[in-house]
């Protein structure tokens, strides 16, 4: 059927349209969608979608670029009736019709300043953005930002749809739009997205840690790359099990832990879930960090759903590849459709230095947040940590403490117990504070109450750069464990 936008639109450019019949159901009005979490000099991607089409483009362009996501909804969900453009009193056509129509929508996008980027979806309506874009272009402030806009059609180009709404966010950069059918490939939206040149991977004061937000019993916390905050001080729960870890874990929240490490390898996730559930603290409250090991890596996905189950606590907050592996890069691409699909927050790897980082990166779409190595006095592996912080990666420390088993000549270093006199501290906190001020995040791992209150009591005192260069001094470029 060949319509023109003409007969039903008052639009200023009548667009010719051939528009197929008739429209599908839309899903039922879903629940308000929760605020996107704040990212430094990111990208989120807002979009309206009735039968899902432009939602698909938006989902590629969240797994393209581990961007954040907000849906537009309107306060009044919209019927397959009111979507037919064959009926020109219908609830689209009479909107379309109408300059001064906005319908409301349900709720506000709280996160929105702390975006540099704005990807803004829609689907043509006789030639036109849905006057829905127009309400939430009015009733959010957009001022500094760069709106990219993109939309789906049966047969429309963008036409002037996009440049129409230039008049609605005067303050912002607006870029050319661009049409995607439906099942447009990754790549096409990977390359436009890189055609623009948008800097999504700013990278200032990636991984600085501001230690004066920190008290004993309450670390501070780095935002992520992917805009999640994560606490710098974590409990370890390597060979944490049974009801040792379930104590372990719920006395280090008591401590004011937030923070935990675990692995499907440590096989101690159920436990880590059990004392998290019962310290009472809401999990909402709670990071947790789980890593795939590399004998899972050819079936990622089945992996990926173990860990939730024995998780168990809705979505996991960080997911890690434990060393590298065969089948690496395909485990961790599954990671990424689990953060687009929201059910893990944030990806990483562990055990992947210089020359593995640097062949690892070209090869997947969202940059590592974190990468979890071996560091100590003794295996300070400061190139490595130099290189990570320079891509905007955090970098935590794993045997921050020298390791189970290496600990005695460590905390016994006569220049490390030396330094802890002097702070009336223990070498582990010594240890463990060094760690933080040089921007590397902790996990020491310990079962015992006392170690676990005194490893997130370091916030009273600090190291003198005399001191760090003393601790600098003790590399020994001793590894203690490969994997
Ligand atoms: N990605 C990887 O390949 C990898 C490899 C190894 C470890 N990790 C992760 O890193 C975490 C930390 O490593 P880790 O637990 O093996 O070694 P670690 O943290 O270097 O050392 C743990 C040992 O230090 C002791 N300890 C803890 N706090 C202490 C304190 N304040 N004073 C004196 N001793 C103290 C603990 O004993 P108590 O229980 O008696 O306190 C335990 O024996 C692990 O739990 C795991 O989550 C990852
Ligand atoms: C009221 C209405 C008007 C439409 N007008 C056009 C149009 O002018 N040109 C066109 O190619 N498609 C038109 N379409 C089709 C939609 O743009 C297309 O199906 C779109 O991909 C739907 O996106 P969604 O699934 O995200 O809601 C129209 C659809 C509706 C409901």
């Amino acid at each position: 059927m060949l319509l023109t936008t003409s007969a039903c639109s008052p639009s200023d450019e009548p667009v010719e349209s051939e528009i197929p019949a008739p429209v599908p159901d839309p899903e039922p009005n879903p629940d308000p969608t929760p605020n996107p979490q704040p990212t430094d000099g990111r990208a989120l991607v807002v979009w309206f979608s009735c039968t899902n089409t432009t939602k698909g483009i938006a989902d590629r362009i969240v797994e393209a670029i581990g961007a954040a996501t907000w849906r537009i909804e309107p306060e009044t969900a919209y019927t397959s009736e009111d979507l037919n453009y064959n009926n020109s009193s219908s609830r689209a056509n009479r909107e379309q019709n109408d300059p001064s129509a906005r319908p409301a929508i349900k709720s506000t996008c709280e996160n929105l300043a702390d975006y540099d980027v704005v990807f803004l979806g829609y689907p043509i309506w006789w030639g036109k953005a849905p006057k829905v874009i127009f309400t939430f272009l009015e009733s959010h402030d957009l001022t500094g930002k760069t709106i990219v806009p993109f939309c789906t059609s049966h047969s429309s180009g963008i036409g002037s749809s996009d440049t129409d709404l230039h008049r609605l966010a005067t303050e912002a950069e607006w870029k050319q739009g661009r049409r995607f059918s439906g099942n447009e490939s990754k790549e096409v939206i990977e390359k436009w997205i890189e055609s623009m040149d948008l800097n999504l991977n700013d990278n200032t004061n990636m991984g600085v840690f501001d230690l004066s937000n920190g008290t004993n019993g309450n670390a501070p916390t780095i935002k992520l790359s992917s805009g999640y905050d994560m606490p710098i001080v974590g409990l370890g729960t390597y060979s944490l099990h049974g009801a040792t870890c379930v104590n372990s874990v719920k006395t280090a929240i008591a401590a004011g832990f937030r923070k935990f490490d675990t692995a499907s390898v440590y096989g101690n996730e159920e436990e880590v879930e059990q004392g998290v559930r019962e310290s009472g603290v809401p999990r909402e409250e709670i990071f947790v960090a789980t890593k795939l090991y590399p004998n899972q890596y050819s079936n990622p996905e089945a992996a990926i759903e173990e860990c939730l189950r024995k998780l168990d606590i809705g979505y996991i907050d960080l997911m890690l590849l434990h060393h590298p592996g065969t089948n690496d890069v395909k485990a961790y691409k599954a990671m990424e459709k689990y953060v687009a699909a929201g059910k893990i927050r944030s990806i990483g790897v562990s055990c992947y230095y210089i020359k593995e980082i640097d062949e690892f990166l070209p090869k997947v779409n969202i940059k590592p947040v974190l990468v979890q190595n071996e560091v100590h006095p003794y295996y300070q592996d400061t190139e490595v940590v130099e290189h990570l912080h320079d891509l905007g990666i955090v970098v935590e420390a794993w045997y921050p403490l020298g390791g189970r088993g290496h600990q005695k000549e460590l905390l016994s270093d006569p220049v490390l117990s030396e330094i802890a006199a002097g702070h009336d501290k223990s070498v582990a906190q010594v240890i463990l504070r060094w760690d933080l001020q040089r921007d590397v995040v902790v996990i020491p791992g310990s079962s015992n109450p006392d170690h676990i209150e005194e490893n997130i009591s370091i916030f009273d005192f600090s190291l003198t750069d005399e001191e760090m260069a003393q601790i600098a001094a003790l590399n020994r470029n001793e590894k203690h464990d490969w994997y």
